[in-house]
């Protein structure tokens, strides 16, 4: 059986939730933008993780409105509660499962997190289950870690030290054709007005060498990594800082492009 992705535990989700938001932070303005919030409207955040996208939602529906942030790992969000306590409910559980009754949501939003299910076109159907009519849903993957230099840079570190069983992780958050898997999933699970567009934000990244470490420990790849030993770690952080030299300026920092496949559709 296909297991849920990106599981992360021990203080992988806390330090998630401060070193993924340096660049995920910009692209959930986007996703929460791309379903059009109204003030009062009810609004799922699925695959929530430590609650990014959840917080931008609860303030894009204002008081009137509702959230809930549902997500398969309670420990991500135990860290979604401390930062957000009152903004939203919060539920662990399934994406092919939800605890919530047909039509209960005015707006879906699903960032990066569609393509860790075991079952994406399953758990698609489900959000459309749980969509009014209507209803407005928005997805992303991130592209390939060639259309990124930091995730490149990484995805080099990681095949120098432990190879390609180590790398995988990430290419399955950032696949080849992401775009391509996204429409596919969409349409099969029967969604309407399927629409997809790529969203390139450049990121001013703090000193890349003490950025890279601490990212590194909030991710399944970095797990990886870390039981690998450390000369593993020194060989995948050295060659990632070789790769980002260019990109470095003066005091460590980087402005770097991140790309992301956004698709919207409606229950219809
Ligand atoms: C990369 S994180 C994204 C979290 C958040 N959306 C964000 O933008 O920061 C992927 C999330 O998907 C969740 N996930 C994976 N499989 C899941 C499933 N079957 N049902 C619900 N959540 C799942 C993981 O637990 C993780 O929190």
């Amino acid at each position: 059986m296909v297991e849920s992705g990106f599981q992360i535990d021990g203080g992988g989700p806390r330090a998630y939730d401060h070193s993924v938001a340096e660049f995920a932070g910009p692209f959930a303005d986007v996703a929460v933008s791309a379903v059009h919030p109204k003030p009062g409207e009810s609004l799922l955040d699925l695959a929530c993780g430590t609650g990014f996208v959840t917080r931008r939602a609860a303030y894009s529906v204002g008081a009137g409105g509702s959230v809930v942030g549902l997500d398969i790992n309670c420990a991500m969000l135990e860290v979604a509660a401390d930062e957000g306590p009152d903004i939203a409910d919060w539920v662990c559980a399934s994406a092919d499962d939800m605890p919530f009754d047909d039509c209960s949501f005015d707006a879906i939003v699903c960032q990066q997190g569609v393509q860790f299910f075991p079952d994406p076109v399953a758990a698609l159907v489900e959000a459309r289950r749980v969509l009014r009519p209507a209803g407005r849903i928005c997805a992303t993957v991130w592209a390939a870690p060639s259309f990124s230099p930091y995730f490149h840079a990484v995805a080099t570190g990681l095949i120098a030290a432990i190879g390609d069983v180590g790398v995988a992780p990430l290419y399955a958050a950032m696949p080849e054709g992401g775009d391509a898997l996204l429409v596919g999933w969409a349409e099969a699970a029967g969604l309407s007005d399927i629409a997809l567009r790529q969203v390139e934000v450049v990121i001013n990244l703090p000193p890349i060498r003490e950025f890279l470490p601490g990212q590194l420990t909030a991710t399944p790849w970095g797990a990886l990594l870390r039981a690998a030993g450390q000369h593993a770690w020194d060989v995948a952080t050295h060659k990632a800082f070789d790769e980002l030299k260019p990109h470095v300026r003066w005091d460590g920092s980087a402005g770097l492009p991140f790309r992301s496949w956004l698709l919207t559709a409606t229950r219809g």
